[in-house]
């Protein structure tokens, strides 16, 4: 069996810097043609030079005749300036500003500690229809790991929404059912993106015969009502939900670990890994709109031109990608199977 679809785009993603990004950045480039690229590198992309600078390299690192874009944004933290921000809305380089609690999840110790002090940050973002992604994760010690999304809808969001009537904002890799109700019931302002390790995991696939550190991640992975609400969310048609894989690279060593970083690896099968999970409801009818159509639309970009051809044939994942220091990053998957191979261009 064959599908083809109108080129699909990733609205959230991890590129890396230096040997991580000429590693990973091939996958990225095969599958999609534009990519909303995250800001969180050491340092942080806080600046319109920075994220400029950041977007040629990443263009240098392209494998030879690939047209891929690199949507960039900024890394909100509580010294951003309102100028800044007003430069970066006039810019076509930067799409959006990224909004991480501190100490959330990785490299986010530069991240905001008390919305309220960006306040006047986000009115300047409001005022020139600048986008808001949100990590929509509260970082409190004392609320549950799996609570700390429903928490953050209820004590953040919606007085966020409320103060800014006219605020567009995406709630970043969702993982939960109060999350799917409150953006299906939310104005189109409002949008989500959906992870395929989401779509295709719960929490026991944390714990499958042992500790599984690569399926880690930020938010960490819910129980299985929460993906199917998730699934259904994202093979309904509403143009509220669109692709996001939040492929987030690590070095092996880094995941392995005492203390083992979040972030799973899965641009070398993304767009493969979310058609088996729309095959698994029946509704592979519905992909091109969540991968090719619904993100373009919030984001106000044309609809890409190009086709990719699916075809249901397994392979299988390799064990790890070397980088060029010689570390290695395993990937979703890794010595596994996938059920839908990608056709070459
Ligand atoms: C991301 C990373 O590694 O940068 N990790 C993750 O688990 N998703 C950060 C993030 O998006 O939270
Ligand atoms: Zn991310």
């Amino acid at each position: 069996m064959r599908l083809a679809i109108t080129r699909p785009d990733d609205f959230h993603l991890h590129l890396r810097d230096g040997d991580m990004l000429a590693a990973v950045v091939g996958h990225s480039a095969r599958r999609f043609a534009r990519a909303i690229i995250m800001p969180n590198l050491r340092p942080a992309v806080t600046t319109l030079a920075q994220a400029e600078a950041y977007r040629q390299r990443i263009l240098s690192g392209l494998p030879p005749e690939t047209d891929f874009q690199p949507l960039m944004t900024l890394y909100l933290t509580g010294n951003t300036s309102a100028q800044e921000i007003a430069r970066t809305a006039q810019s076509q380089v930067v799409c959006a500003v990224k909004y991480y609690p501190a100490g959330a999840t990785t490299n986010s110790d530069a991240g905001v500690r008390d919305l309220s002090q960006v306040y006047p940050v986000i009115e300047v973002m409001e005022k020139y229809d600048l986008p808001l992604l949100m990590h929509g994760e509260v970082n409190d010690p004392q609320v549950d790991i799996f609570d700390r999304e429903a928490v953050f809808i209820e004590r953040h969001l919606l007085p966020l929404l409320a103060r800014f009537p006219r605020l567009r904002v995406v709630l970043e890799h969702i993982t939960t059912l109060d999350a799917v109700d409150f953006v299906r019931g939310a104005p189109a302002r409002v949008a989500a993106t959906i992870t395929a390790h989401h779509l295709l995991l719960n929490r026991n696939a944390l714990f499958q015969g042992g500790i599984r550190p690569h399926r880690f991640c930020a938010p960490i992975l819910k129980r299985e009502n929460h993906r199917r609400a998730l699934l259904a969310a994202a093979t309904s048609g509403d143009p509220h939900f669109f692709l996001g894989t939040d492929s987030a690279p690590h070095r092996r060593a880094d995941k392995e670990s005492d203390c083992g970083c979040a972030g799973i690896y899965t641009a070398h099968a993304a767009i493969e890994l979310y058609a088996e999970a729309f095959e698994q409801v029946g509704r592979l009818d519905q992909l091109e709109a969540f991968a090719s159509f619904h993100g373009a639309h919030f984001y106000r970009l044309p609809r890409n031109t190009g086709r990719i051809v699916l075809e249901r044939k397994p392979w299988t994942v390799p064990e790890s990608y070397l980088l060029a220091d010689n570390s290695r990053c395993k990937p979703l998957r890794s010595g596994e199977v996938v059920r839908w191979s990608l056709e070459d261009d």
